[in-house]
Order: C-alpha cells, then structure tokens, then sequence
C-alpha cells in the first residue's frame, strides 16, 4: 500500500526521543496519498505517533470522509469536534448496537472473536435501565467516600518508588493505580487484581485493532472463559450477601440486571466492559500525562508555581491524551450530513482523538496547555447516552495523583523512549522510561 512504503518514522529528541512536530517528510507522505484513499485507521499510525497529519489533512479537506475499502471494510471517518458531537448526540439514528462500537465488526467466524454483549453497545430502551443500575457506584457522594482510600493507595505507590533512578512508569505507577482501584469498584480479591489488568489487556488485542496477526484467538477466548468463571463465582457470593456499593453487587441486586447472569453474552460483555472502561483509559491518562509535562516543560513550571490548576491540568490531560481513539455507529437509515449521504449500515467512526485537536475549538489545539480556558471542552469521554460514565471517577483519580505528585517531586522526568502499542482504539502506552527527581 503507498501509504505505507512512504511513511517515515517521526523525528524524536536525540536524548529524551519525545515526539517533535510533524516533519517535512512526514507531511509530504500525507500530502501524497490522494484522499479517498487516506485510512486513518492503520494501528501503526498510533504506535508510531504520527497520526496528527493524517487527521489534520482529513479535518481540512474531508472532515466527513469515506474509505471505500480497508482492513475493516468501508466506513465513514467523521474528524472535527463539531460533526463528531452531531453524530454521538443522534443516537436514534446513529446506533451503537446494528454493530458494536469499535471499527472491527463485531464477532464473527472469521474473526473467531469472543465478544460479549453489554450496556455500551444497546440502543435505548434497554440501554437506559442498565446503565442506572450501575451509575450510583460513581455518583458524586460515592466517589466522595472512596476518596481518601484512593489517596492512601497512591500514596502507598508514591512512597516506594525508587528515587534518582531509572524505572517504567506505565508499570509501577499506571497500571499499579488502575488495578488497586479496579479491585476497589468491584470488589475483588486485592491479591489478584492484576488479573483485572490482564483481562482488558486481551480483550481489546483483536487482530484487526492491533494490527498483530499472530494474536492465538483460541488462547485469548479461553482467558476470557475463565475471567467469566471468576465473575460468576463472585456474583453468587454477592446475590447470597446484601447489597453493597461494588459493582458486582449492585448488579446482582439491580432491578433491570438481576437476571444478567442467566445470559452469559451479557454477562461476560458487562464486566469487560466495565474492566477495560476503567483500566485503559485511565491507566494512557496517567502515562500521557508525564509525557505531557515533559513535552511542554513551560506548562510544568506553570504547575509549580500554581498547583491550583490541578483540576483544570487534568481535563487537558484528558484532551491531549484522549486514551479512547474512536467510537463507531452504525447508520439505521439513510442520513443526510451536510453534503454527504450516509447509507443505511454504513460504518460511521467518530476520532475522538481528531476532534481534540480540533483547532476551531481547541486554539494550539496540540500544545498541552494547563490553563486552557476550555479543556472541558474536550470529546474525550464522548457526547450524548453513552457519555463515559466513570468521567468523574478518572477524574479524581489523577486529581488526587497529581496533588501527591506535586507535594513529593520536583519532576518526573522522562528519561528514555517511550513505547507506544500498536492499536486504533486504544491509545496505548507501553513504555515510559522515568527518573524522579525529590524536592531540594
Ligand atoms: C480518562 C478516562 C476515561 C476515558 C477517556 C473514557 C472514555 C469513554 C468513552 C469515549 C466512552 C463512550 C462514549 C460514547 O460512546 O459517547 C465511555 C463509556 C463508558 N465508560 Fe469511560 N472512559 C474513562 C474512564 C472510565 C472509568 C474509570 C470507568 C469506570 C467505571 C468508565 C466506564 C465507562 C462505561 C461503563 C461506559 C459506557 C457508558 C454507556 O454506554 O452508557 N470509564 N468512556
């Protein structure tokens, strides 16, 4: 494919290797592919960074844009902030059950994929119930009392961290805080909760979303059988006990979910969802936002001088980073946006990750700026029924992250190569090589 053969690397800092701006050779590559043949879909694309051109191109000359044929068949890529929260709004029309809400079609023989049913991917009516059954487990009062034992497991983390001295961010401080919180919100067995990190971990490793052929389904389908076995196993101690603030429980006890157990599609979808909802995105969250200081060190003295802005520095960690790439609908019904004709079943993929770095709304829209007047603005947890539902609990936690950062470290300097997954859903960070560096 020519846009793979002209692709170059993108430029890093010969010391830190962050990612610079896009490259003349870069652009030019972009440049050469006509634009009905652009895929902005290409996982590569994402392990790689380079898909800033990529998207500006499509933001500037299709920001409603069809590919006729990929990898993933035919589907329509929707770029700019505006247009993206016209489709997610329009769920009447725009469906994220006809098929799923990831650009890889729902299971199938061919993919051999295991795939469960769950609140994301329904429509209304059944859609509703089943999110406010489990809803109250983040409400604001909930998230208020679960506050101080997220702030003693940070500190815990924080506090045995090796100073002066190399070490992975991503795996002693992201994914260590997703999985004790994890554990928390379902409660579950603390000693195992790095089972919880494992099980997001393959359930969004499909083939056609990592670009990774060698992907054993049959190896992935049977993990996944055996998180389901676990879930049951803690379903019929929760049923049998009363109701309590985890979500198991309310599941178990919930009106409209009670039942859940007896259709296992449902039943494994829910809790995946609920895993890789509350795993990957907030775990990309706290890599990025390390890279994100380091990247703009102006910003980083901005926080230091005002450590006020915390809460304001997280929403814009949140747009920058944007750890969920796209959601995708499909059309029930012919639909007319703006000059564009979408067919009833067409794909339509909504880049979250492009509508943040919209300039119209977002100005400087690529530069990470902490005091940014509207990074609430931001699409990163989607628009409409099917707004992230944990927003406010990703939230606190990094708020609480990085108050007891600031109050420890002077700076948490990048200080190798940062490793990037290869993966167009998710925007996955493997690798972000750091030393800490205390207050003088
Ligand atoms: C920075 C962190 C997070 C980001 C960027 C994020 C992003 C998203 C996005 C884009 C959606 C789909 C929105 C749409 O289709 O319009 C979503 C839905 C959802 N998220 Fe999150 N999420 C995050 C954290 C969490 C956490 C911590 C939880 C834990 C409970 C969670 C649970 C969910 C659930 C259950 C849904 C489905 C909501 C529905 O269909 O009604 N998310 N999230």
């Amino acid at each position: 494919m020519v846009t793979f053969f002209l692709y170059k690397p993108p430029r890093f800092d010969k010391d830190k290797e962050i990612r610079m701006s896009t490259s003349a050779t870069e652009q030019a590559a972009v440049d050469a592919v006509p634009l009905e043949d652009i895929d902005v879909s290409r996982p590569e694309l994402f392990q790689n960074d380079s898909w800033r051109p990529w998207f500006e191109r499509l933001r500037n000359e299709a920001p409603i844009h069809y590919l006729a044929d990929s990898v993933n068949g035919p589907f329509w890529s929707i770029s700019n902030h505006q247009l993206i929260k016209e489709i997610d709004t329009n769920h009447e029309v725009f469906s994220s059950e006809a098929g799923g809400v990831a650009i890889v079609d729902l299971a199938s023989a061919s993919t051999g994929e295991l795939q469960g049913e769950s609140f994301i991917q329904l429509d209304q009516p059944r859609h509703g119930p089943q999110r406010q059954a489990v809803a109250p487990s983040v409400a604001p009062q909930n998230l208020a009392e679960m506050e101080p034992l997220i702030r003693e497991r940070v500190i815990d983390i924080l506090d045995k961290l090796p100073i002066g001295e190399p070490f992975n961010w991503v795996q002693e401080v992201s994914i260590e805080l997703t999985s004790r919180m994890l554990a928390t919100l379902f409660d579950f067995p603390y000693e195992d909760r790095h089972k919880l990190v494992h099980w997001s971990d393959i359930t969004t490793a499909v083939p056609q979303v990592t670009g990774d052929n060698s992907i054993d389904m049959n190896e992935r389908n049977e993990e996944l059988m055996k998180a389901a076995g676990t879930f049951y196993q803690l379903w019929q101690e929760r049923v049998d006990a009363p109701p309590k603030f985890d979500l198991i429980s309310m599941l178990a006890h919930g009106e409209a979910t009670r039942n859940m157990n007896e259709n296992p599609g449902l039943f494994l979808g829910t809790m995946l969802l609920l895993i890789v909802g509350g795993n990957d995105t907030t775990r990309n969250s706290i890599s990025g936002s390390v890279i994100a200081l380091n990247e703009h060190p102006d910003e980083y003295q901005k926080l230091r001088d005002n450590p006020k802005l915390i809460p304001n520095m997280i929403s814009e960690f949140i747009r920058w980073q944007t750890p969920v790439i796209h959601m995708r609908r499909t059309a029930l019904q012919d639909y007319q946006l703006r000059d564009k004709l979408i067919k009833k079943g067409d794909k339509v993929i909504m880049w979250y990750l492009s509508g943040n770095r919209d300039e119209s709304v977002f100005e400087n829209a690529d530069q990470f700026i902490i005091d940014r007047a509207n990074a609430r603005a931001h699409v990163a947890f989607g628009f409409g029924i099917h707004r992230c539902m944990g927003n406010r609990l990703a939230e606190m936690q990094l708020r609480i992250l990085w108050e007891e950062i600031q109050s420890r470290f002077y700076k948490v300097e990048l200080a190798g190569k940062v490793e990037r997954l290869s993966n167009n859903f998710i925007r996955g960070i493997k690798d972000v090589p750091v030393i800490l560096h205390p207050y003088k």
